[in-house]
């Protein structure tokens, strides 16, 4: 199977390339040696499934064109130097035997320490090589696209090769999930196991435990585009996400206690289904008989699960929702369970592909966007506008991509309706404010499923 192989690697002459002769051309101005080699991993945009693959189920997302992409240089030093061609990204230096992430503050080079140091631990080496490196980013930051996935997944491979190791694509999708974690984000591995197992020309669905990925034939009549709201959102810079993940832990644990289960072995809303041995709907009633819509206090959990806040702080809190004192799990588990039956529906309707497809596919991402935006709370006033203006210009379904609160939405246009499509957003959405129209030309875009990461090495 593909998935078990290693990551490709591609041969060219860089005269091919210009990006490449570019990074190839500041690496040596930079470091006064030519790189060995060239390391890259692609954003993603999710399609739908939106915050389920951290409670265990299968979501569909494609890979993008936009990428993160290192040149590289092992060096003997044990020091491992990093520059961007971005300026506002400040180099950094350190030694590969003394690795720190410091959780409190996510700057670029904690993303690409999070890789180094997962692909260090995977073979526990005693003696890691150094590493010049020059990164260049296309996929624009805090935007729902995934670029510090990326840069986590171009820093594991990057790191592989410099020590001569060899994963597949399965086991560093899996190596950098668990390592981007050591920035303090609780992320369930959507986003590391596209940038490694992405095919061109084809989405994914992804399922987890074990991690695999099936082809999903998107319709040949509609395309998707991305439109970015240009709010920001750095999902490690708040506590947004985690609350979300701990809301859903305690859901679980709740739900558990109330079935008779031991709810101190189960973390994910994904493993109380198969538990349960129900179906999604099932487990929709499950939500709607024992929890209540109504906020839990920490002191109702406690007393409900019979335990002390020391417990419920030590082990099922993270560390930064420490002071969280209540908690909506009515809504987020009937967020979960709805979104990961869409995620099947809109596989069935890609298998089977009736005529009205397109409908049909646009009507789950319409109601994916209403759960988030409702039930999980994870969309916000311009995201909302946004997907409103691409509804009312053409597109047949419309939904923020990725963590939420800011960042991007995802479209689904039928071709012969692009132009105007993106004539109106960019009427209704861009030009009405002078930030956004400075940021059009990254912002708005039809996009493809792209192919997923690789390594290039010159071809003299
Ligand atoms: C982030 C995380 C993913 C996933 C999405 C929401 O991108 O890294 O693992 O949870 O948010 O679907």
């Amino acid at each position: 199977m593909a998935e078990r192989a290693p990551p490709p690697t591609v041969r060219l002459p860089l005269a091919d390339n210009d990006r490449l002769y570019e990074l190839k051309k500041l690496f040596i101005a930079k470091y006064s040696h030519e790189p060995s080699f060239y390391a890259r991993a692609p954003g993603r945009v999710n399609l739908i499934g939106e915050h389920i693959d951290y409670c265990g189920y299968a979501v569909l997302p494609m890979a993008i064109e936009q990428d993160i992409l290192a040149a590289v240089q092992s060096v003997d030093t044990q020091v491992l130097q990093l520059s961007n061609t971005n300026p506002n990204y400040l180099d950094f230096s350190v030694s590969v035997h003394d690795i720190y992430i410091d959780k409190t503050k996510p700057l670029w080079h904690n993303y690409f320490l999070c890789g180094l140091k997962g692909v260090q631990d995977h073979f526990s080496l005693s003696c890691p090589t150094g590493m010049n490196c020059l990164v260049d980013g296309t996929i624009p930051a805090s935007s729902g696209l995934s670029s510090s996935s990326a840069l986590v997944c171009c820093a594991g491979l990057a790191t592989l090769i410099a020590n001569s190791k060899t994963l597949s694509k399965v086991e560093l999708a899996e190596t950098c999930a668990k390592c981007e974690r050591y920035i303090g984000t609780e992320g369930g591995g959507m986003d590391q196991s596209i940038s490694f197992l992405a095919e061109e020309g084809t989405a994914k669905l992804i399922e987890f435990n074990p991690l695999r990925s099936t082809d999903v034939k998107l319709p040949s009549g509609a395309v998707f585009v991305i439109a970015n709201s240009c709010v920001e959102m750095n999902k490690a810079a708040t506590a947004h996400f985690n609350i979300r993940v701990v809301e859903c832990r305690l859901a679980t644990k709740i739900l558990a206690k109330s079935k008779g289960l031991d709810w101190k072995s189960l973390m994910k809303l994904g493993d109380l289904q198969s538990k349960l041995g129900c179906n999604l709907e099932d487990m929709q009633t499950i939500v709607e008989k024992n929890l209540h819509p109504k906020p839990y206090t920490r002191e109702e959990i406690c007393e409900f699960l019979g335990i002390d806040l020391e417990e419920l702080r030590t082990t099922i809190l993270s560390q930064n929702t420490q002071d969280v004192s209540t908690f909506k799990l009515y809504q987020r588990a009937m967020h979960v369970y709805s979104e990961a039956a869409r995620v099947l529906a809109f596989k069935k309707v890609c298998d089977e592909a009736p005529a009205n497809a397109v409908q049909l596919l646009g009507d789950l991402m319409n109601q994916s966007h209403v759960s988030c935006r409702d039930m999980y709370e994870c969309s916000c006033s311009e995201l909302d506008q946004l997907v409103d203006i691409c509804l009312k210009s053409g597109a047949v379904g419309s939904r923020l991509t990725g963590a939420g609160w800011g960042g991007c939405t995802v479209s689904m246009v039928p071709a012969d309706k692009l132009e105007d499509f993106l004539l109106n957003v960019q009427e209704k959405y861009y030009k009405t404010d002078e930030r956004k129209s400075a940021l059009l030309k990254q912002s708005l875009f039809a996009t493809k499923p792209g192919p997923g990461a690789m390594v290039f090495l010159e071809e003299k």
